[in-house]
């Protein structure tokens, strides 16, 4: 029998090579067989149905259900355009240890079977949310759309009363680790109630985000809540550092590293997330950290700001990762302290992975 391979079945089909990969790992396409880090095809294997395009696994698609500082679903077809080949084969395991709200974990979980899964964040009362969601939907449903019925009909007072007495309740139970199932409810309305859906704390760790002004936010969305619980079952959720990951990375695993950028001037060095600073010091750290990956044959993906925007002879970044690819993507951000402003400006997307 003529084989093509993924290359010349893409070409004859009009459509990526990552498309042909998928098609082949979830069996659409006759007689495809693993070859070497790629897929043997047969010539008259037929081009798989034009609605197996779009999803190429079942419903439902889980979706990031929190607002989060730095969240990538603006860049996300970059990154998703740097996945590494063999995903869901051979590269069967997934880290993402600064997982935030997880836009690229559930694109991930949505196009591929991984058999592994670790997400990790530093932030306790985020982890729990991921773990309520999880292991109590129902309960966590059943909260928010109390919740929802409570507060969307108020007046601007009564949504502020609303607002600020579940501010109190949950610094109260953070305080006290307890009603685990609410406090996580807590932090899904907070979430998306709140100031842009920040996460700041002040000195004694209490939530203090001002109310937001939306017309009419989502606060229970249970159809996708379900959809991230099914997705999450069986995956390790920790909290912990970034380096609690090492021990479950290895050959098999793709790790995707989103640590809170580096500020790109003076001005901005003001991060929304959990106390702990990360400044250049722990920015080294965190790569030496990837290089610890990459020598145990993992495939790692680092986000960061890139210095050059406001500093063209900054090459803090490039200095640290010069054994990987560098690669410049553009983003929007809105950055009001650089001189670009709101717009245009290049983030780094840091390739690793042993030759
Ligand atoms: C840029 S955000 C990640 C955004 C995420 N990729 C998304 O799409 O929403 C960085 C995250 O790292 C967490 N973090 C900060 N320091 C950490 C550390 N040392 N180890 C693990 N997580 C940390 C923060 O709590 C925050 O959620």
């Amino acid at each position: 029998m003529d084989y093509n391979d993924e290359i010349q079945a893409a070409v004859e089909w009009k459509t990526t090579r990552e498309q042909v990969a998928i098609w082949c790992s979830r069996d659409l396409v006759p007689g495809a067989e693993p070859a070497g880090d790629g897929w043997k095809i047969p010539k008259n294997a037929p081009r798989p149905r034009a609605e197996d395009l779009v999803s190429p696994k079942p419903e439902p698609v889980a979706k990031p259900f929190l607002k989060w500082a730095g969240g990538k679903t603006q860049i996300l077809d970059q990154i998703r355009a740097r996945y590494p080949e063999g995903l869901g084969r051979e590269l069967d395991r997934y880290a993402e240890p600064f997982v935030g709200s997880g836009a690229v974990l559930f694109d991930v979980l949505s196009r591929y079977d991984m058999g592994e899964i670790y997400i990790g964040d530093t932030n306790r009362e985020l982890i729990a949310c991921y773990q309520t969601v999880r292991d109590r939907v129902d309960e966590l449903t059943e909260i928010l759309e109390r919740y929802e019925k409570d507060y969307l009909p108020g007046d601007a007072a009564a949504r502020k009363l609303f607002y600020t007495q579940a501010r109190t309740r949950f610094n109260q139970l953070k305080k006290e680790a307890s009603h685990v199932t609410e406090l996580a409810a807590l932090f899904i309305f907070l979430n998306h109630t709140c100031f842009n859906g920040l996460y700041r704390v002040n000195s004694e760790g209490e939530f203090n985000v001002p109310m937001g002004s939306y017309r009419n936010p989502t606060i229970c969305d249970a159809k996708n809540l379900r959809a991230v619980s099914q997705a999450l079952a069986g995956v390790n959720i920790t909290c912990a550092g970034y380096g609690q990951s090492l021990g479950i990375i290895n050959s098999s695993s793709f790790v995707y590293v989103d640590p809170p950028y580096r500020p790109l001037s003076p001005t901005s060095r003001f991060t929304s997330y959990v106390q702990g600073a990360f400044g250049d010091p722990e920015q080294a750290e965190l790569a030496r950290f990837v290089d610890e990956a990459v020598e145990k044959g993992a495939y790692v993906l680092v986000s960061n700001s890139d210095p050059k925007n406001t500093d063209p002879q900054d090459d803090f970044f490039d200095r640290l990762y010069a054994k990987h690819a560098i690669e410049r993507i553009k983003a929007v951000r809105v950055i009001n302290s650089v001189a670009t402003g709101r717009g245009a400006i290049t983030e780094l997307l840091i390739v690793g992975y042993k030759k």
